[in-house]
């Protein structure tokens, strides 16, 4: 009696498991966690939407590839979102994709005018989708990281606290000048407001850089993403609350699991 209990049990942990892992929908075991306020959400989603229509718009160099990262960006942002109200991030994340494939067959006019996309789109349900989906290579999102310079999306006004992070004006170099440094009093209060911003960016590309693993070491990388997402987090809430200490620690286990992969995995 006790041994046909045990099989049955066997068994239906065996199809819960399945049933589990057809849901997921993509490899391996899933990034995406509820990190997002919703007016953190909102903020994100509204500078997402006019940075994918001046992109398509702009005529620059690689603009498809750019349109494309930021509608990855922006398929992320939808999975990540607490609480969400179900229709209207949905519509959002079917207009992302949208322009994704849009961008892919070389096609900006229509990301052009992204904001009317999002109003026609089919609501694309809540679920992991393939990363393929939305994005081909990882190196157009880790680009945007990059000095205005360099081709990278620069630095946030109010984060520009000492002047030279206002030269090199990129996010590797401030999240590196935070990881370095107590802030002063005066600078937390400076960059307290935008700072939870760019560190919900960076949660949200932490969990897209999760589900690019290469064929070896997919496990060590997986843990490295997961240590940028949680630490981005982490600092995104610290500078919500203006603690300065918080910041420092979370910067720094944050740039750590940025220099930690690319010691091990850039340019292999
Ligand atoms: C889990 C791995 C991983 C993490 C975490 C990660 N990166 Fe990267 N990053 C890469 C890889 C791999 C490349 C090379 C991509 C390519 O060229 O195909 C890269 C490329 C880059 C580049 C492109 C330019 C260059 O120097 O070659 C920048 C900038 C960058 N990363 C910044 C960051 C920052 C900032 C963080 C942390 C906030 C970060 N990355 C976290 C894996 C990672």
């Amino acid at each position: 009696m006790t041994r046909f209990l045990l099989v049955l049990i066997g068994l239906f942990s065996a199809i819960l498991l399945l049933h589990a892992a057809g849901q997921a929908g993509g490899d391996g075991p899933s990034p995406w966690k509820p990190l997002l306020p919703a007016d953190a959400y909102s903020e994100l989603t509204k500078r997402s939407v006019a940075a994918i229509e001046a992109t398509a718009k702009s005529g620059v160099k690689d603009a498809a590839e750019r349109v494309e990262a930021e509608a990855a960006i922006l398929v992320g942002y939808t999975l990540s979102v607490k609480n969400p109200t179900e229709e209207a991030v949905g519509k959002v994340r079917g207009a992302a994709i949208q322009a994704v494939q849009a961008a892919r067959s070389g096609d900006l006019k229509k990301p052009a005018g992204f904001g009317k996309m999002i109003e026609a789109a089919p609501n694309a349900a809540i679920e992991r989708m393939p990363r393929k989906a939305y994005l081909q290579e990882l190196a157009w999102v880790m680009e945007i990281f990059k000095g205005k310079a360099k081709g990278g999306e620069g630095l946030h006004a109010e984060l520009q606290y000492s002047p030279p992070l206002k030269k090199l004006n990129g996010i590797e170099a401030f999240i590196g000048a935070l990881a370095k440094k107590k802030l002063s009093d005066d600078n937390l209060a400076k960059v307290s407001k935008e700072l939870p911003n760019l560190a919900y960016r960076l949660a949200v590309v932490g969990s897209i850089t999760h589900e690019f693993p290469p064929a070896k070491g997919a496990g060590q990388w997986r843990e490295l993403s997961n240590q940028m997402r949680d630490a981005s987090t982490a600092l995104a809430e610290a500078a919500h609350k203006k603690n300065g200490a918080g910041v420092l620690t979370a910067a720094t286990a944050l740039e750590n699991s940025c220099t930690q992969c690319h010691s091990v995995f850039k340019g292999k």
